[in-house]
């Protein structure tokens, strides 16, 4: 199965912004194509998205260059090659590049192309794409992680903390759990509403987005939803506070609460919100590089709360293995455009499973119709996977991929 055609064009993300859409032909005929995402509260140390940065066009998002890079460097260096060997194909994009954030080709050129090859050679091979990407892994369906409301980069800074998400504990079955959170969902509406509080749209991820006094006041509201619904105990929540982004010289500042915090503080109060609330897992709980702070929570919070670095691990195993040997964090979120490619982003999945770490199999803000990510989750057995809401249709992709790969997990048994 070798590689005849590597061919890349523009499209657009869920927030209107340009991105990679790339398609691969093998010898075959078979054909299939991938699209690069786009985040909005990028970690510093994420690989290089490609843009054009020309004023003229789409505010200077363009991803000319990119899709250049496909069409002419990557094409001449991967046709031929065989499309079964994706650490090869992957290594040889990484070399070509030849910088450590992918900065010359972009990580969304090559991280088009990577998804593109791999799906034709799941599709050459006549089976799911998450039993091709398995490969000997023990696949196994995730439990979604699922934003209800949203603050930060995400809802034009109404709060904060970035995502309030449902986490179902104890419900059984894929089915179950999203119509148990489509529950919570709605009542968080209903809730909302009751309270006086405008509502005219969902914010960047599909979650409601209301003006709140306090970031607290979201967990309060996400409680009560859960707990209208009948389902204390059984769905529980988990944060993304995305703390990077309200870091500046050695302070995590909350304007809407008129309050600040050194990283002590942070911590303490993290720890005051799991004691209150029924939060069992904690994003991006302090900033990118704040390594001391980040020993304090893991030391203060980790037996009890799983603790996930997005912004501060940004997928990059470099990272990760310091984070490891610094008893920092116990999970990872894994976002395949923070590193680039696929072998890179399982070489991530497959350490943090090594050192006794988590990982969440994570979209990013901007998205796609794309539904790569529900397969990736499935094969790499990670057990969670967070893609946003259970409203607008770049969240439903994967949601409703993941109904298709339950029957397909029940009839590979
Ligand atoms: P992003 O945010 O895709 O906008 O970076 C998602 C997240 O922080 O988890
Ligand atoms: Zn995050």
């Amino acid at each position: 199965m070798k590689i005849v055609s590597l061919q890349a064009w523009e499209i657009l993300d869920s927030r209107g912004n340009p991105t990679v859409a790339a398609a691969c032909q093998l010898s075959t005929g078979v054909r299939a194509r991938a699209h690069a995402p786009s985040g909005a509260s990028t970690g510093m140390h994420e690989a290089c998205e490609l843009r054009d940065h020309d004023g003229g066009r789409y505010a200077g998002k363009g991803v000319r260059r990119a899709v250049h890079n496909v069409n002419e460097a990557i094409a001449k260096r991967l046709v031929g090659m065989r499309a079964d060997e994706q650490w090869r194909l992957d290594q040889a994009m990484i070399d070509l590049d030849g910088t450590t954030n992918k900065s010359r080709l972009g990580a969304n050129a090559i991280l088009a192309v990577s998804c593109a090859v791999a799906r034709a050679a799941a599709v050459q091979a006549g089976v799911p794409l998450w039993k091709w990407l398995a490969a000997g892994r023990e696949a196994k369906l995730p439990v979604p992680m699922v934003n209800i409301l949203s603050g930060g980069h995400h809802a034009g800074h109404n709060f904060e903390f970035q995502d309030f998400l449902a986490m179902p504990v104890d419900v059984a079955g894929y089915g179950d759990q999203l119509e148990a959170i489509v529950a919570v969902h709605r009542e968080t509406r209903h809730l909302l509403d009751k309270a006086g509080y405008v509502l005219t749209g969902v914010a960047d991820e599909g979650g409601w987005g209301p003006k709140l006094p306090a970031n607290r006041m979201a967990l309060d509201i996400l409680s009560q939803a859960i707990d209208g619904c009948a389902l204390e105990g059984r769905m529980k929540i988990a944060l993304d506070v995305a703390a990077s982004h309200f870091y500046k010289d050695g302070h995590y500042a909350l304007p809407t609460e008129n309050r600040s915090f050194d990283a002590a503080g942070m911590v303490g109060e993290l720890e005051k919100l799991c004691d209150e609330y029924p939060v069992i897992s904690i994003e991006d709980g302090l900033a990118e590089d704040d390594w001391s702070g980040w020993q304090m929570l893991t030391a203060r919070l980790g037996q009890r709360v799983q603790l996930v670095g997005d912004d501060f691990f940004t997928t990059n195993i470099g990272r990760l293995n310091r984070g490891i040997a610094e008893n920092c964090a116990n999970a990872v979120l894994v976002k395949m455009n923070q590193i680039g490619t696929l072998t890179e982003t399982f070489g991530v999945i497959d350490r943090a499973r090594e050192a006794g770490y988590r990982a969440v199999i994570s979209a990013r803000s901007g998205e796609t119709e794309d539904d790569f990510l529900a397969d990736l989750a499935t094969a790499s057995g990670a057990g969670q996977i967070k893609v946003g809401s259970i409203t607008r249709s770049e969240r439903l992709a994967k949601y409703n991929r993941l109904f298709e790969i339950e029957r397909e997990l029940t009839s590979a048994a």
